[in-house]
């Protein structure tokens, strides 16, 4: 090796794993049910890191309390006193980087994020989506899906890239939908899916077995299939105690 070689990335390379815990800066703009499931994890030891920081655009949002509750450091950071999204997102980099995050965590957080923002973090920022991406990425997907009539629904872990809800999906949870479903119990059966699933995917990244490639995610090293693993509904219900019959 040449001493040209020799660069900082070679360093961090040789560098051991720290001893402290994976670190994780939560994102979110509302109620933060999927930062108060990713808390649980944490205090039954099931989160493989720590959530260190959660940050808002919206300082009403109850997951500050929640994270206020927990003993996490709550961040309030207005979009509205930016003038631009790129500032804004500026601002949020700096924020997010003072908390030295192993994974930034995207629960709810209602914002559009620049290119710039995505490509500081690529390959360490996970969302989770109200259906089974591709199907549905946007807004309204629970209206979406049963306007359709799909007899499948459910929800979606994945990498964040530039492409809105359109990065490689790691983890899904299936629900079949029922007759008399409507939005609101989709949107009841599908959080409490996402509640399942969302601390297991932070899991498996923060333990290094998921990873983020320029291809797609990968688990354990093996490329993982364009729409992740699946949680089917029957294996899901049965997590989540529902009446399988129900449906
Ligand atoms: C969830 O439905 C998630 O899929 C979407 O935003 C919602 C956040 O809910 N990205 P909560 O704030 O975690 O309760």
């Amino acid at each position: 090796m040449s001493s040209t070689d020799y660069n900082s990335d070679t360093l961090n390379d040789m560098t051991p794993e720290p001893a402290g815990a994976r670190r994780v800066v939560v994102l979110i703009s509302g109620s933060g049910s999927n930062l108060q499931a990713l808390i649980d994890a944490q205090q039954h030891d099931h989160l493989g890191g720590e959530v260190v920081a959660v940050i808002s655009n919206e300082p009403d949002a109850f997951g500050l309390k929640r994270a206020h509750e927990a003993g996490i450091e709550a961040v309030v950071l207005p979009h509205r006193e930016y003038d631009s999204r790129d500032a804004y997102d500026g601002a949020l980099i700096k924020v997010i980087e003072r908390h030295e995050p192993d994974l930034i965590v995207l629960a709810g957080f209602m914002r559009i994020l620049t290119p710039r923002f995505v490509q500081r973090f690529l390959g360490k920022m996970l969302n989770i989506h109200p259906s089974l991406l591709p199907a549905y990425q946007g807004l309204n997907t629970h209206a979406r899906a049963l306007t359709d009539g799909v007899s499948h629904h459910g929800c979606s872990v994945h990498f964040v890239t530039e492409e809105l809800d359109g990065g490689p999906v790691v983890l899904q949870a299936e629900l079949s939908v029922a007759s008399d479903d409507t939005v609101e119990t989709l949107k009841e059966k599908v959080h409490a899916r996402e509640h399942l699933i969302y601390p297991i995917a932070v899991r498996w990244f923060l333990e290094g077995r998921l990873q983020y490639t320029a291809e797609g995610a990968t688990m354990d090293g093996h490329p993982l299939p364009p729409q992740g693993m699946r949680l089917s509904h029957e294996d899901a219900a049965e997590e989540l105690d529902e009446d399988v019959e129900a449906n």
